[in-house]
């Protein structure tokens, strides 16, 4: 419609309509999964991969463009030069060493951070304005660890952090209280890892408080032998799966499909991402999860939970697991 001048807003030519730019780094399980989540759900009309298996890659591409008749219209690229990047919206950092039935997500720190070293900073330089979500572990060692490779802020790069545990976390209470799992409103916090905690104290089922839940029907209540249960179960989640089939790959890689449809659609989402926390209930100088706003520039704003004293002990604690593994690999 005219400007209120009643001139007719210059408008740009459909040639130069800026259309949105996916890239992926990695494309193994975790990075082509992603690719498809991504492609299902529309989130981007343009979707590169990148990895050094120039083979793999371009197969991981091709097979992707293959279905793209049965999908939202988009273009899939894949390439072992990182040129393939270039001017993308949003970069998922999935490249890294596989976590091995046994090992923690922190016995891959020193082989992830040495390739987040050499390989981030050519993609900055082709993809400058990016926002940058690092999902490979142990994610919140790696996201600080690639804040200062970078140098770019702490809002434009961080990392997928508890989105995955939290749903995790949902799905269980879902299942034991027979509630939808889109009415169960629950996050985990601090580390993507060993350390994580949920927050019972501000959690709701269908807005009732979570810890008033006294079940309905042949949902059962939620008592705290059954939350802790509940709660190791998050936790051991990966390495039951890992056991099972060698590598997670399905949740997390819809975790990360949901963080780049909140990016490049700017939906200023709450989801527990890993960012820099400054003074966050007093913790600073660490990256860790809590519930924050995402839009198209990043991490918008860290939501102040209210946290019980349990809670802000189990935040401390994850703060000092974290901030230990990047002081021994320098950072
Ligand atoms: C997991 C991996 C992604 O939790 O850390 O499945």
């Amino acid at each position: 419609a005219p400007a209120a001048s009643g001139e007719v807003p210059a408008h740009a030519g459909p040639a130069q309509r800026r259309t949105s730019k996916l890239a992926i780094v990695g494309a193994g399980a975790v990075g082509s999964t992603m690719a498809y989540a991504a492609l299902m759900r529309g989130a981007a009309r343009h979707v590169a991969l990148f990895d050094i298996n120039k083979a793999k890659v371009e197969a991981e591409a091709l097979d992707l463009g293959h279905g793209i008749q049965f999908m939202s219209m988009a273009e899939v690229v894949g390439s072992d030069d990182i040129a393939v990047c270039a001017d993308a919206d949003v970069v998922m950092f999935t490249a890294g060493a596989k976590q091995k039935p046994g090992q923690t997500r922190t016995d891959l720190a020193e082989a992830t951070i040495n390739l987040v070293s050499k390989v981030l900073p050519s993609i900055v330089e082709v993809a400058p304005h990016a926002v940058y979500v690092m999902v490979t572990n142990p994610v919140d060692v790696v996201t600080y660890a690639a804040l200062k490779i970078s140098g770019l802020p702490p809002q434009q790069l961080f990392g997928s952090g508890t989105v995955l545990d939290s749903s995790r976390l949902r799905y269980l209470l879902a299942r034991h209280t027979g509630v939808a799992v889109q009415n169960v409103h629950a996050y985990i916090a601090g580390e993507h890892g060993d350390t994580e905690l949920p927050l019972w104290s501000s959690a709701s089922i269908g807005s009732i408080p979570l810890l008033e839940w006294q079940g309905v029907g042949e949902g059962a209540s939620l008592t705290g032998a059954v939350r802790d249960q509940i709660a190791r179960e998050v936790v051991e989640s990966a390495y039951r799966i890992i056991e099972g089939k060698g590598a997670t790959n399905y949740a997390v890689a819809l975790a990360g499909s949901r963080i780049i449809e909140a990016i490049i659609k700017d939906e200023r989402r709450v989801l527990p991402v890993s960012s820099l926390l400054t003074d966050y209930h007093g913790i600073s100088d660490v990256c860790l999860s809590v519930p924050s706003i995402v839009g198209s520039a990043g991490v918008l704003e860290q939501l102040p939970i209210p946290m019980s004293v349990d809670e802000l002990s189990g935040m401390r604690a994850s703060a000092t697991a974290v901030r230990e593994v990047a002081k021994r690999f320098g950072y």
